[in-house]
Order: C-alpha cells, then structure tokens, then sequence
C-alpha cells in the first residue's frame, strides 16, 4: 500500500483555498477534496508494518492545536517553480507532531524520503519550466490572512496511483488530546 500521513482540512478551509487558484499555465491544481498537510509521505508499505505502523500511531500523544495560515510560496525556488504552496505560521505543537510521526515511521523501519518537515499545504504542481513569472500570484498572496483552524486528529491515508491521479482513502485516524475546557 502507497502510504502518507496528513492533517485532513474542514470542508469550508479547502474552499476558501480552492478560491486561490490562478491562471498559471501549466499548474495542475490539486483536486479541492484532496488538499492536506502532510506530515510524513512513506511510500509503499507492506501489510506486516501497516499493523506496526498503526500500532505507534496510536501510541503518539500530543495536543491539538490550531492552524494559522501564513502567505504562499513554491518550491524550489521563485524561477523554477514546481510545487506552489500555502504557508503555515509556526507552530511548536505541529512541529512536535511532525517529529513524533516520523519516529514512529523510523521505528517500524519504514523507508522514507527524509526531508525535513517544512509544513504547507500544495496547492498545484507544475510539471514543466514555466515561461511567466509566479511572482504575481506569491505577491497577491503574501499577506494572505486566512481563518485559524483547530486541529483534532491525523490521518493515516493510502494513496491509489490511477491514470486519472492520486486517489486518497483513509485509513485510520489518530486523535490528538483536546484541551479541557475549565
Ligand atoms: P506535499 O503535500 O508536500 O505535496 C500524498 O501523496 C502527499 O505525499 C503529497 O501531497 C506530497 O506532499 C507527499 N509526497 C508525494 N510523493 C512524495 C515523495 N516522493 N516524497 C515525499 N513526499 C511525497
């Protein structure tokens, strides 16, 4: 199973970013019910460390918390941009989370690709070199304030490759620990 682990986004934030979309040739815009934030992409995983996996999963103790938008950017870089990005204000709680599920995913010795966690939520994919420049639509952006989202749970996804694109399933989900209300 093609594997990921990701915060879902409520319905009305997937909206509002779905209202980001620009006219960028070339730029393949991510399917509005498919926007997240992943925290860890695992790959192919077999069956005997899928157990394993949700086991640690369920193990993982960490607070919620809320989610704060922050401007939008690309990787890698502003003149060769492939990946267009909504940023995340920094937030220690998911930064903590983050780590916390890769060590879990480190522990069931599942291969990963280990780049540091650098939270954002895709927004389009760009395939090819583009002729006109992003710089437009990250400066339309930068100041973007957007409405903060509490964060509850993580997802464990299986992620289908078909001709028509990715299909994301979940497969468990794993609660964080709600603040008690005093
Ligand atoms: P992204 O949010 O940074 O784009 C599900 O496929 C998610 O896993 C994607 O949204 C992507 O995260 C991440 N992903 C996909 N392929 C990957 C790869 N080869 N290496 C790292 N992360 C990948």
């Amino acid at each position: 199973m093609r594997l990921f682990i990701a915060i879902e986004l409520p319905d009305d934030v997937k909206g509002v970013l779905s209202r980001l979309r620009a006219d960028i040739t070339g730029a393949r815009w991510v399917p509005v019910s498919q926007l997240h934030l992943t925290l860890s992409f695992l790959g192919d995983v077999d069956d005997a460390s899928v157990k394993l996996l949700t086991s640690g999963l369920k193990q993982i103790r960490a607070p919620g918390f809320d989610l704060v938008f922050a401007g939008v950017g690309c990787f890698p870089n502003q003149r060769n941009p492939r990946v267009l990005w909504v940023g995340i204000r920094p937030e220690p709680f998911l930064s903590d989370l983050a780590a916390q599920v890769r060590s879990v995913v480190f522990a069931c010795n599942i291969a990963t690709e280990d780049r540091p966690f650098s939270p954002h939520i895709t927004l389009a994919r760009i395939r090819q070199p583009i002729r006109q420049p992003i710089s437009p639509f990250i400066d339309l952006y930068q100041k973007l304030e957007l409405p903060a989202f509490p964060v509850h749970e993580f997802i464990l996804f299986t992620s289908r490759l078909t001709p028509q694109g990715a299909i994301h399933t979940p497969l468990g989900s794993f609660p964080l620990i709600c603040k008690t209300i005093q």
